[in-house]
């Protein structure tokens, strides 16, 4: 079966990947979902990765703070897609993480999304639209999810708008 695996590097960051996780269940997307550092527990993350891909996780997503060298280990142990989310927190409330995950060296890439709640939601997106490349329901779903955004935009700017002559 295929699906979409998800790595938090502590506990503390489930809050935030919640938006992730609410995301992919509005869209019916399948996902697991467990908690592996890669600095407490390496061995336990390398061979979640390495079962994962062999159960068919399509591509991984991995949130982590501070230090955040969870995602870039990730994509060292497979050349499925990494998406990595930098999660706020800490003394420089995520710099630290944003910088950590998206400075991967060249040929190893990790698609890091915003920081914190945005990126948790962009997280669901991005993999929902490398997931759409080969399949077309979900490329429609993100077809009409991108109609219902405009219409909302449009309904926002009803309630407020005023325009002159
Ligand atoms: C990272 O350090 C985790 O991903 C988390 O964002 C941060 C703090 O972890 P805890 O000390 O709250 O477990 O490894």
């Amino acid at each position: 079966m295929e699906f979409i695996a998800i790595i938090l590097g502590s506990k503390s960051d489930y809050a935030t990947m919640q938006e992730c996780l609410n995301v992919l269940e509005k869209f019916d997307l399948p996902y697991e979902i467990i908690i592996s550092s890669a600095h407490r527990s390496p061995e336990r993350t390398q061979k979640y990765v390495l079962d994962a891909e062999k159960r068919g996780a399509q591509l991984f997503i991995a949130a982590a703070g501070m230090a955040a060298h969870l995602a870039g280990t990730i994509c060292a142990m497979t050349t499925k897609p990494v998406i990595g989310v930098p999660m706020n927190g800490g003394a420089l409330d995520g710099l630290d993480a944003l910088l950590s995950t998206v400075q991967m060296p060249s040929g190893m890439p990790v698609a890091t999304v915003a920081l914190g709640k945005s990126g948790a939601v962009n997280s669901a997106y991005l993999a929902m639209q490398i997931l759409a490349l080969r399949d077309s329901e979900i490329a429609e779903k993100l077809r009409e999810d991108r109609i219902m955004k405009a219409k909302n935009v449009e309904l926002d700017s009803q309630e407020i708008e005023k325009r002159l002559p």
